[in-house]
């Protein structure tokens, strides 16, 4: 029996005017695969990846989770279903705390004056955020710093920690590394491992083809906002893909 993808993208295209920024693309993700999305500046990647995540809607094309059919009207939509996107530079809200960032847009209550009202239950979200930095291996003094205060790796761990509390199938994660050191890099593709060995599957955007030869099983290849390549990473050398992004063959 063929395994059914998590994610099936079948032709998407997208126009911003008279932009075509994607064309007829197909794009699946099977369970547990880490998918690099590689291709120049301006092939469609982070389109592609927000139409997933349901921050715009594709002009044409399909989308189906697990085999199901989905029309996402709002990133809210995709993430009811386990996607979970990781934006470069929105991955964290700078003057809240960690544990406020972890349950963002989802905080915790408890009943309070005896039944009457609501109130945010911080002592039970702080407590879950611990185990979520726990389960990502981030050493962060405090869960009540300001992210402001961390640094980029610590920020990038705190979005995945968010990602995998809220009970993501599928983390995207657009151009992670842009931002990090050499070591913060590294203890990223260890991350990007570690959720593998959970069943998290990943789509990582980069242009750093030796962290994608690392992480990924699989390169898919945008150019001019049309897929040319699809590749296991154990069957291609990082000089072809490198090729195929510059010239398109
Ligand atoms: N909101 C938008 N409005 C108009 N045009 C857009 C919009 N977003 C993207 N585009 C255009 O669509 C094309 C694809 O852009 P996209 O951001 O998906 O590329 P990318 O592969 O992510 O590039 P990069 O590696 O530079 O991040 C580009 O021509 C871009 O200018
Ligand atoms: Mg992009």
């Amino acid at each position: 029996m063929e395994k059914i993808p998590i994610i099936k993208m079948v032709n998407i295209s997208k126009n911003f005017g008279a932009v075509k920024a994607l064309q007829d693309v197909n794009f699946e993700v099977y369970p547990c695969e880490v998918v690099a999305l590689v291709g120049d500046n301006g092939a469609g990647k982070s389109t592609l990846m927000k139409i997933l995540a349901g921050v715009y809607p594709p002009s044409r094309g399909e989308i189906f989770i697990e085999g199901e059919k989905v029309n996402f009207t709002s990133p809210a939509d995709a993430i009811s279903r386990g996607i979970q996107m990781i934006y470069q530079d929105l991955a964290v809200a700078d003057n809240i705390d960690v544990a406020g960032n972890i349950f963002l847009g989802r905080e915790l209550e408890k009943k309070a004056l005896g039944g009457f009202t609501k109130i945010i239950d911080k002592k039970r979200m702080e407590e879950l955020a611990w185990e979520a930095l726990e389960r990502v291996k981030i050493n962060i003094g405090s869960v009540r710093e300001k992210v402001e205060n961390l640094s980029g790796g610590q920020r990038q761990a705190v979005a995945i920690a968010r990602a995998i509390s809220a009970k993501a199938k599928i983390i995207i994660m657009d151009e992670p590394a842009a931002a990090l050191g050499v070591k913060e890099t590294h203890e990223l593709l260890e991350l990007i491992k570690d959720l593998k060995e959970k069943k998290i599957a990943v789509v990582y955007i980069s242009h750093r083809l030796e962290n994608i030869f690392e992480v990924s099983d699989r390169v898919i290849v945008l150019k001019g906002g049309k897929r040319i390549a699809d590749r296991q990473t154990k069957d291609t050398t990082m000089e072809k893909i490198r090729q195929l992004i510059v010239e398109g063959v």
